[in-house]
């Protein structure tokens, strides 16, 4: 941050003297002013917002690191992406007014054109726009209800679809999150096939079957009047998951069954990160909806919900004021445009499995490391205490992300309960990745040597 960014913060904030080039100061001050956070602020230093460029960025401090997370699947084309600076003063040029969601523009109807036709499925489709993810996965649960008038769901242990009512309700990811909030739906919960931790083996086939016959009892103890099944295409802050695609074809047929929808939930797989738009349709399985957020805005609050047209019975079912206002359009049109000319899909598909296959190859010897997964840009390396146990190690994984931030400047997070997610820029190029593993492997080395060597020192003592 430079003297021109600060003035700026000077001139915007009445009072305002110092600004210390300090995380520890701003984290005193986030600590004092911010409700909550997710972040875990003994790892994470302050970003400095006026700096990074693609997958670098810079803490207060100076420090550069390569980032892994792009903001957690936000940043699909990464920081200051090119082209982005002419874009926004033409857009600043174009688009004056915030009119909300009951007024219609043309930035808004033509983002609807675009997404219904990267959706899958041959029929009219109807888009909904949302200022975030959980809204979206709101909107996918009202227009079941509205249109099938019922009001179970089915989801999955683990899921994330958000944390607000109904989104919540369809969650269940960490207890945290839901202890003690009444839970807004009626909601049979079925095991995710997860062929890791497979009670019938890590056989894909074998374990789509299981989890699948559990969901059909499920649906036999507890009723079939099931407005939606809603399911993460690729289970992300449940630990990189995926899924057989056996499983997600056995839902859907579940779903013609019971005259439910399906709902696929791709606000963290979906946009290009696994290879295709979305991560459903490598399984050759067509939703009745498709929740998206996270990278649609390229940084903007934005979600959107695409389904079968009508989405609603009538008008004024489901409204939003802030939705797809005409520069977050324009914004997320930008995105669109971007990975589609630069190829990025293809790019997260090639440079996402070379990366795999690296951390693979490199981690294949550490008994530490179950398993390393993932689709495209999408990966995970689940930790545990040695392979034979299969037991969750979350003090390696949390001591890994730490190594990983402080020491080797690789911008990491956590998802499950061992895991550790890579979610990359999908511009991120061949080099970067290898530098990524190269540092990451370095982190997993020091730190199961370390746990290694002080778990041998607790035993000797
Ligand atoms: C699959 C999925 N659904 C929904 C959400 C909720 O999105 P938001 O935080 O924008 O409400 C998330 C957020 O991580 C997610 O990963």
């Amino acid at each position: 941050m430079n003297q021109e960014h600060v003035d700026f913060l000077r001139w915007l904030v009445p009072g305002l003297q110092d600004v210390p080039m300090s995380s520890p100061y701003w984290t005193d001050q986030a600590e004092r002013y911010l409700a909550l956070t997710t972040q875990d602020r003994d790892v994470y230093p302050v970003i400095d917002h006026t700096r990074g460029r693609g997958v670098w960025m810079y803490d207060l401090e100076g420090n550069q690191y390569l980032d892994m997370t792009s903001g957690v699947a936000v940043r699909a084309l990464g920081f200051r992406p090119e082209g982005i600076h002419e874009f926004e003063e033409r857009l600043g040029d174009v688009a004056e007014e915030l009119p909300g969601h009951d007024f219609d523009n043309i930035p808004e109807i033509l983002l609807a054109q675009r997404l219904t036709q990267i959706t899958p499925g041959d029929f009219d489709k109807h888009v909904f726009f949302t200022t975030s993810g959980a809204r979206a996965v709101e909107t996918a649960v009202k227009s079941a209800i509205d249109l099938t008038g019922r009001t179970r769901f089915v989801a999955f242990r683990p899921a994330f679809h958000g944390r607000t009512g109904y989104a919540l309700a369809l969650t269940a990811s960490k207890a945290i999150q839901k202890e003690g909030f009444p839970q807004a739906l009626a909601v049979t919960r079925t095991p995710y096939a997860y062929p890791y931790r497979s009670p019938v083996g890590s056989d894909p086939d074998a374990t789509a079957a299981y989890a699948l016959q559990q969901l059909s009892d499920a649906i036999a103890d507890e009723g079939r009047d099931i407005a939606a099944i809603v399911v993460e295409s690729l289970a992300g802050e449940g630990g990189m998951i995926v899924p057989p695609d056996k499983f997600l074809r056995g839902l859907r047929a579940i779903a013609n069954d019971l005259g439910a929808l399906l709902v696929a939930d791709e606000v963290q797989a979906g946009l290009g990160r696994t290879g295709t738009w979305w991560a459903i349709e490598q399984a050759g399985v067509v939703p009745d909806l498709i929740c998206t957020a996270k990278s649609l805005g390229g940084g903007i609050p934005m979600g959107a919900t695409m389904g079968r047209a009508p989405m609603f019975t009538t008008g004024s079912r489901h409204s939003e004021t802030f939705s797809a206002e005409p520069r977050a359009a324009l914004l997320a049109l930008f995105t669109l445009k971007q990975i589609e000319e630069r190829n990025l899909m293809q790019n997260a598909a090639d440079v996402g499995t070379h990366m795999m296959q690296a951390l693979h190859e490199r981690l294949a010897d550490c008994d530490q490391v179950g398993e390393v997964r993932g689709r495209g840009f999408m990966m995970g390396v689940e930790f545990v205490e040695d392979r034979q146990s299969k037991r969750a190690a979350p003090d390696v994984r949390n001591a890994v992300v730490k190594n990983c931030v402080f020491k080797q400047r690789l911008w990491v997070l956590g998802a499950g309960r061992s895991t550790i997610r890579f979610l990359p820029a999908l511009t991120t190029s061949e080099e970067e990745a290898m530098e990524a593993v190269e540092r990451f492997v370095r982190a997993v080395g020091e730190e199961t040597r370390s746990l290694a060597g002080r778990t041998q020192a607790a035993i000797a003592s």
